[in-house]
């Protein structure tokens, strides 16, 4: 083995162990970790929003990109991720090369906490409801009337829901937002179902 051969081995090992490092610590850092979303739930959700071919849809922290691939892949939809982690960005970008759809997403690195999403028409984010909270007046101020926002796990407080999986705590909502909250909404469903 020669000695530069040696040297490229060993760069490579340093690089792999940071990018590992990376992968566990980021997430954790932000207090939004790496959960996720199993496919038949991305599925339900993306068919909650009724997506459109070359609609652009966000997705705030993509994690492994997976929401991306499915909808670019199985919807048409032009899908961009957000995420903080750069071995998530590398790992995400690599799987939509794989998959073929790298002309439909788009893997941006950063907060999206101050990233512009003006341009979107479908937003979609796993959250705590830490991050909830924190998110709420971002896109209150960012998204155009008409977007629709998906979120998983967690709802937004004060925002009342166009539609609710309960199964699996998916909640969908329209800007601008309807004042209320899950409660509203359930309230109202259950008025007219008993009409
Ligand atoms: C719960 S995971 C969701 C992953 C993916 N969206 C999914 O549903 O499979 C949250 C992701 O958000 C990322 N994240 C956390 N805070 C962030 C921030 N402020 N800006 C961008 N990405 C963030 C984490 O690194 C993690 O990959």
């Amino acid at each position: 083995m020669t000695f530069t051969f040696q040297l490229f081995l060993i760069l490579m090992g340093i690089a792999i162990a940071i990018l590992g490092i990376l992968w566990i610590v980021v997430p954790i850092f932000t207090g939004l970790p790496w959960i996720p979303t199993h496919r038949p739930r991305i599925r339900k959700a993306l068919d909650l929003a009724q997506i459109q071919p070359d609609e652009i849809l966000f997705d705030l922290g993509a994690g492994d990109g997976r929401v991306l691939i499915d909808a670019a892949r199985e919807y048409g939809a032009h899908a961009i991720g957000i995420e903080v982690s750069p071995s998530h960005c590398l790992i995400a970008w690599s799987r939509a090369l794989f998959a073929g759809v790298l002309d439909r997403v788009s893997i941006r690195f950063g907060n999206f906490y101050s990233h512009n999403l003006a341009e979107a028409d479908v937003i979609y984010a796993y959250l705590t409801p830490k991050h909830a909270t924190r998110l709420r007046a971002h896109l209150e101020q960012q998204l155009r009337p008409g977007t629709r926002v998906l979120t998983i796990s967690a709802d937004m407080d004060g925002w009342e829901p166009s539609a609710f999986d309960s199964s699996d705590l998916i909640f969908l909502y329209r800007m601008p937002p309807t004042p209320g909250g899950l409660e509203t909404y359930l309230t109202k469903r259950e008025s007219t179902s008993e009409r």
